[in-house]
């Protein structure tokens, strides 16, 4: 349970809310690059933050991310003609570069400089991962970007897929701490392989630690081995503000990853990307499953419009027969199944109406984080890791340790969870 007020402090995101501030001290993935290829190509619609904003690539190929609406007289940028180094208003032919400068005013005086005084709200991006970043924080506050293993790797190595959800950021990133739900919702997706399950399914009580780090959270569960001589290690990461790995299979050749950017306070934009950690190319095939054929884990991604075709509007497809002959669930796909729960609770959960149990334990961490780290912020104390680039130098993992190991500083533990200089 959380009270209305600390439930709003905690979720909304807009500019000027404590929240928002707090995020606002961190980059954020809004696009891959791959939709924004050619310079002076097509203007994109954004909305990140609350906040409603286009993108363009310019004639050199420099990426402006600036307000929808034109500083003139409102009109909407969407429409602009992206021209010789900038963005042309079509309303009245007001001209803007990448850093919101307005360039050229053709419907004043020649003889005027009031362009030079008119300036939009641009915000800095830069690429890398094959994505576009953005920061929209106080400038002389500008970290350098989040050393995120995925985005270091060569692109051969991994493979990503974004789409918008219907509900508020915290709801969606709750998800990945909440670890008993995935014996219950994705259940059939473990059962047919897509999750190492012969020592989950020995074990359906393990014991949970939550531990707290400077750059946010490690979620460790210890489970009995069937041989009983050894515990299977299942280690998830949590960076601030909202970057998870997901706990690797046994052999740990690849991190399935997640990012719960906030689109406003009523939508998110998720991100999976899987990458490999051994230097080794995902095969085509890896690729492709992750948004198709009989094991994928966003099934109905669609690609032209990056939201699910298993969406509310048609209850994500939910099939009662398949529920009642193999299907825990009914949904196919762990992203649809996620998205038909946390969706489902409303755009914002009313978190009064909860009943927290033990097994909610990480969920209570995370929410009490995020509001420490935002009153932290308040009081004048700086998040560490959005200006530490290298907290992100850290790795999922899973493994049989022999049960004289302990978390989270054994040598043999400490080893899989740096990624390698
Ligand atoms: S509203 Fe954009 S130039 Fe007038
Ligand atoms: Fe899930």
């Amino acid at each position: 349970m959380l009270s209305a007020t600390d439930n709003d402090y905690m979720s909304r995101v807009g500019a000027g809310t404590p929240m928002g501030n707090y995020l606002r001290r961190y980059w954020h993935p809004f696009l891959e690059t791959s939709q924004l290829p050619d310079p002076d190509g097509d203007v994109k619609n954004v909305t990140l933050l609350g906040e409603r904003l286009i993108v363009f690539r310019d004639s050199k190929g420099k990426v402006g991310l600036m307000q929808w609406n034109c500083p003139h007289r409102s009109a909407p940028l969407f429409y602009a003609r992206n021209e010789e180094s900038g963005l042309r208003c079509v309303y009245h032919g007001w001209k803007f570069d990448v850093t919101g400068q307005c360039v050229d005013m053709p419907s004043e005086p020649a003889a005027s400089n009031f362009k030079d005084k008119v300036r939009a709200t641009a915000y800095p991006v830069e690429e890398q991962g094959g994505v576009l970043w953005a920061y929209m924080g106080p400038a002389e506050l500008k970290p350098p970007l989040p050393e995120l293993e995925w985005a270091q790797v060569p692109e051969s190595q991994r493979v990503m897929a974004h789409f918008t959800v219907h509900c508020n950021w915290v709801q969606t990133l709750e998800g990945d701490v909440d670890s008993s739900h995935v014996g219950f919702l994705h259940r059939t997706n473990m059962r047919s392989g897509a999750l190492d399950s012969r020592y989950v399914e020995h074990d359906n009580a393990p014991k949970w630690i939550v531990e707290q780090t400077d750059y946010g959270m490690a979620l460790a569960a210890k489970r009995e081995t069937p041989e009983g001589d050894s515990f299977y290690w299942r280690i998830n990461q949590w960076f601030l503000p909202y970057f998870t790995l997901v706990a690797t299979d046994l052999a740990r050749t690849k991190i399935h990853s997640h990012i719960w950017v906030p689109v406003d306070d009523y939508y998110s934009e998720i991100w999976c990307v899987e990458y490999t950690t051994q230097g080794q190319d995902l095969t085509e095939q890896e690729k492709w499953q992750l948004t198709a054929g009989p094991q994928a884990h966003i099934p109905s991604f669609n690609p032209e419009t990056h939201t699910l075709d298993a969406n509310e509007t048609n209850n994500y497809l939910h099939d009662r027969t398949a529920q009642k002959a193999f299907s825990f669930s009914g949904i196919a796909g762990i992203r649809e199944q996620d998205a038909a729960m946390t969706e489902g609770m409303g755009a914002l959960v009313d978190r009064m109406a909860e009943h927290l149990g033990t097994s909610d334990t990480a969920i209570i961490a995370l929410r009490r984080r995020l509001i420490k780290d935002a009153r932290d912020l308040e009081a004048g104390v700086e998040p560490w890791v959005a200006s530490h680039a290298e907290g992100y130098h850290l790795r999922s993992w899973s493994a049989v340790i022999e049960k004289d190991a302990v978390y989270p500083n054994d040598p043999r533990m400490r080893q899989m969870a740096v990624v390698p200089e």
